[in-house]
């Protein structure tokens, strides 16, 4: 989708790739997360960020997911760096937050999750002439002249609480989604939708614009599947693509329950949570599953579900994370799943036969 360069070494066509039908793109199965790159909870090299991506590339996954938020800049910066010039690549980046300067901001202390040396803090703005900002700064740090795909980045009652109506409103009557539709027919970007850890603000958005892609993080997973009744269906109905977050809930769906204290939904994972887990993984264990491969392969069954974008924070897990993604899962543990009650009835499974 980017200025393509003829020194690039073509990418290995080791993942599959599904249709935004609304865009007419396509974008793999497996895809990269890289609020890591942003130094999210702890640092990582300049070296690191970029050998990561490089492998991300020799392994095949074509597309990529940032926002101004992760690390206030420096995940756009590093991703730009590693991908400008690739003409097959699918990268996202999000608005909805501003950065604005912190003149006397020293050192990587944590701050909104990020050990980050960048010196600006976000805030939200989702009105016509700062969705246009936001995209015009991301084009700079990015060093890329078009974005394939652009999410509204935590709209809703989860982030806004008390102020959801009023930012809400930014997007409506206030020009953020007709900012987006113009940069779309511009062909300043290829698509757009929202970037969420709750579906209901999706329901509402589909009433008042055209969403290409839905990035849903956190909301479809092996532990939760309330999706089903409502979100999903629209979706299929509306050629809505759906692009999965935080498969893993976070954490625990890759480390599980039996290495100390595991994550879910960013905070250490309340006991009914850890019990649910402890019993999925009996199950992997009778079948010989990994647990991560079953939380990374589950939400693709669904048919609105193009790409599962894992949180990736270095080389390593770039191959562990293929690996997971490939894995051979026999049917009989999605059954069992289902039949035990660890997964709702009615979920599509990623069946072999
Ligand atoms: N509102 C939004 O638009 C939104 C919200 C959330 C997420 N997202 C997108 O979704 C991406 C992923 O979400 P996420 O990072 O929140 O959640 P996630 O992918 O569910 O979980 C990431 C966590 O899982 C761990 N992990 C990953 N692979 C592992 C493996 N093979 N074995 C053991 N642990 C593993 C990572 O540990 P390490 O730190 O040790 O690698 C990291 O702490 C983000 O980077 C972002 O692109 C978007």
């Amino acid at each position: 989708m980017i200025t393509p360069v003829q020194n690039q070494l073509p990418i290995a066509e080791t993942i599959a790739s599904r249709l935004i039908t609304r865009s007419g793109q396509r974008i793999g199965t497996l895809g990269f997360g890289a609020a890591s790159l942003g130094n999210l909870y702890h640092e990582i090299t300049d070296a690191d960020a970029v050998a990561t991506v490089e492998a991300a590339l020799a392994a095949g996954i074509t597309y990529f997911d940032t926002a101004p938020h992760y690390g206030f800049g420096l995940s756009e910066r590093r991703l730009g760096d590693v991908l400008r010039g690739r003409p097959d690549i699918m990268l996202s980046t999000k608005v909805g937050r501003l950065l604005r300067p912190l003149r006397d901001h020293h050192g990587t202390a944590e701050r909104h999750g990020f050990c980050t040396p960048m010196p600006f803090e976000p805030f939200f703005d989702y009105s016509y002439d700062a969705i246009l900002r936001s995209h015009e700064q991301s084009l700079q740090r990015l060093g890329l002249a078009a974005i394939d795909i652009v999410y509204v980045h935590d709209i809703g009652r989860l982030t806004h609480g008390e102020g959801h109506a009023e930012t809400f409103a930014q997007l409506t009557t206030g020009g953020g989604f007709r900012a987006l539709e113009r940069l779309k027919s511009e062909g300043a970007i290829g698509a757009f939708g929202l970037g969420v850890n709750e579906w209901q603000i999706c329901m509402d958005a589909m009433e008042h614009a055209d969403l290409d892609v839905v990035l849903l993080a956190g909301r479809y997973t092996l532990l939760e599947q309330q999706a089903l009744d409502a979100f999903l269906p629209a979706c299929v109905r509306r050629d809505i693509a759906v692009v999965i977050g935080g498969a893993y809930n976070s954490g625990i769906l890759a480390t599980g329950t039996r290495r100390g204290t595991s994550h879910f939904d960013y905070a250490p994972a309340p006991p009914a949570i850890v019990a649910q887990v402890a019993l999925i993984e009996d199950v992997c264990d009778r079948h010989g599953v990994t647990l991560a491969a079953a939380a990374l392969q589950f939400p693709l069954a669904h048919p609105s579900v193009v790409s599962v974008i894992p949180g990736i924070g270095n080389p390593d897990r770039v191959r562990q994370t293929l690996a997971l993604h490939q894995e051979a899962i026999p049917d009989d543990f999605w059954s069992e799943l289902q039949a035990e009650g660890l997964l709702r009835a009615d979920a599509p499974i990623p069946c072999r036969n």
